[in-house]
């Protein structure tokens, strides 16, 4: 087990790539704290998943958007389990709309979750990190923030932001002990890519040089990577999870 008595809090972990995600670092020994926002049910059968494979984890109810809320999120993760050494920023949305036809509202919102939000919990891991000067952070970008989308405007600034974000926190905490990298997956197939048209899910494929699309399974191996001590000499990197979608 590469991840033994590690704390880890995965956000949006209530289905998808996040389940995935919180299901292998449990795994793999750690203690998870499975954050949603609204899905308390679906949040507790993934704690349920947890626990029946001798695991540890709590769900733990939070809006990343909300800066307050990310503190209590990682305040409750430090009443249970007394430190915090995996921070997984995965929680998303998508409001997609040609820019002509994108409501003010859904720039916003969009950038308050993909991108305000990782800063939300971020913010609120970085003195307990400090203090055990050490810590992964792991931000899940997407292909889009590399390459932009037509009908993306907002979900690719969000995205390319967490880019940036990424790189400087692994400037400004590389001589802390703590590693900060992103992962951009390509297509995986989950609830937020379910809802495409058939059409741009064919068109998509078509451009995939591995010709399918992902699993959130793909996505959580590389993020047990880079939360265990395998990477230690990695970060400030944005590693593709694409099939080849970006080249
Ligand atoms: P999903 O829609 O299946 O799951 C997203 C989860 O985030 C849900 O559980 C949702 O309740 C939660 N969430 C949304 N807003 C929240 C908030 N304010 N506070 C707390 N939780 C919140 O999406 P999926 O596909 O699992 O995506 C996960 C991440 O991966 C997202 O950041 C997404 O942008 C990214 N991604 C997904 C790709 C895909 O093909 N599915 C491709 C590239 C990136």
């Amino acid at each position: 087990m590469k991840l033994k008595g590690k704390v880890a809090v995965v956000t949006g972990a209530s289905r998808g790539i996040g389940k995935a995600i919180a299901l292998k670092l449990a795994e793999e020994g750690a203690k998870v704290v499975v954050n949603y926002n609204s899905s308390e049910e679906e949040a507790q059968k993934v704690v349920n998943a947890i626990l029946e494979i001798g695991g540890e984890g709590i769900a733990v109810k939070g809006n990343i958007a909300d800066y307050n809320q990310s503190q209590q999120l990682i305040e409750k993760t430090l009443e249970e389990f007394q430190r915090v050494d995996i921070l997984v920023n995965n929680a998303g949305i998508t409001r997609d709309n040609l820019l002509l036809r994108m409501s003010e509202e859904d720039f916003d919102q969009v950038i308050d979750v993909n991108l305000k939000g990782y800063f939300n919990c971020t913010k609120a891991v970085i003195r307990p990190m400090l203090k055990n000067k050490k810590g992964k952070i792991i931000n899940i970008t997407s292909v889009i923030g590399i390459t932009g989308n037509t009908g993306q405007s907002n979900y690719a600034a969000a995205k390319a932001g967490v880019i940036g974000f990424t790189k400087s926190l692994a400037k400004e905490l590389g001589g802390k002990g703590i590693n900060v990298n992103a992962v951009a997956p390509g297509f995986i197939q989950t609830d937020m890519t379910d809802k495409l048209p058939e059409e741009i899910k064919r068109k998509i494929g078509e451009n995939i040089p591995l010709k399918t699309f992902g699993k959130p399974e793909d996505v959580a191996k590389l993020v047990v990577f880079l939360a265990s001590s395998d990477s230690d000499y990695i970060t400030g990197q944005i590693i593709g999870v694409d099939g080849g979608l970006a080249l």
